[in-house]
C-alpha cells in the first residue's frame, strides 16, 4: 500500500494509536494540538520504558495527557506515572482524558509541587516537557531524584531549531535559548550520562544516568 510520506508509513506500521489515544488527540484543541508529542514519539517513549524496565515515571507538563497515556500504556500493572500540570484548563482537559489507576495528575506549578513526591524517589524515568524557561530547574530536581540507570528525557531540546543557530528566531526568547543550551550541555556529559539529542521534529534529548 502506498503512503503519503515516510512518517505516514512509519506511523501506520509502528505507531498506531489506540482508540483512546486517538480520542485524546482529537479532543485536544487548537494550539494545544500542535504542541503535544507525535505518535512516533509516544512509541519511542514506550520502547524506552520497556527497554529500561521502567516502573515509575515523573512527567513535567501534562498538557491534555496524550503523552501521559502513551507512557502509561507501556507500564506494567504495578507501574505508576506522576504527571504535573500548571495550567488549570489543561489540567482539567487531562483529567477528563486520563482514567487509569496507574496515573496521578498533580495540578499546580511543578517547581512547587514536585517536592510532594520527592520521598518516593528514586524514579526510573523523568520526562520534561513543560515551560522551556524552567528546564534547568526541572533538571536540577530530576538529577537528584532519578535512579542509577534511570532515564532523563527532555522534549523540544532543539528549541525550534534555535539551539544550534546563530540568529534567534522570533518566537524564541534569549533566556529560553540559554537555558536549553545549558540543559543539553549538562546531559551531554559522558562522565554522567550515556545520552543523545535525537533529531525528532522538535528534538528529544535522552540520557541514561551512569551513577
Ligand atoms: C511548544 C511546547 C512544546 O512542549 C512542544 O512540544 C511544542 C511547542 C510551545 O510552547 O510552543
Ligand atoms: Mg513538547
Amino acid at each position: 500500500m502506498a503512503h503519503k510520506d515516510r512518517l505516514d508509513y512509519i506511523r501506520q506500521l509502528f505507531a498506531l494509536e489506540t482508540p483512546q489515544l486517538k480520542a485524546i488527540r482529537e479532543s485536544t484543541t487548537d494550539k494545544n494540538d500542535q504542541i503535544g508529542i507525535n505518535p512516533e514519539e509516544g512509541k519511542l517513549l514506550q520502547l524506552l520504558i520497556r527497554l529500561a524496565k521502567v516502573k515509575t515515571i515523573v512527567e513535567v507538563g501534562t498538557l491534555s495527557g496524550y503523552s501521559t497515556q502513551w507512557m502509561a500504556d507501556a507500564l506494567p500493572e504495578d507501574g505508576h506515572i506522576y504527571t504535573f500540570e500548571k495550567d488549570k484548563k489543561r489540567a482539567a482537559m487531562a483529567k477528563g482524558n486520563l482514567h487509569s489507576s496507574k496515573i496521578t495528575l498533580v495540578t499546580g506549578d511543578a517547581l512547587e509541587t514536585l517536592s510532594s513526591i520527592s520521598a518516593k524517589a528514586p524514579f526510573d524515568m523523568i520526562f520534561i516537557d513543560a515551560d522551556k524557561l524552567h528546564y534547568l530547574h526541572y533538571l536540577d530536581w530530576a538529577e537528584k531524584h532519578i535512579r542509577k540507570g534511570g532515564l532523563i528525557v527532555g522534549d523540544n531540546t532543539l528549541l525550534f531549531d534555535a539551539v544550534w543557530r546563530e540568529a534567534l528566531p522570533d518566537r524564541v526568547r534569549q533566556t529560553a535559548l540559554q537555558a536549553m543550551r545549558e540543559f543539553n550541555q549538562r546531559l551531554a556529559d559522558p562522565a554522567k550520562y550515556a545520552s543523545l539529542l535525537l533529531p525528532t521534529a522538535e528534538g528529544m534529548t535522552i540520557a541514561v544516568k551512569n551513577f
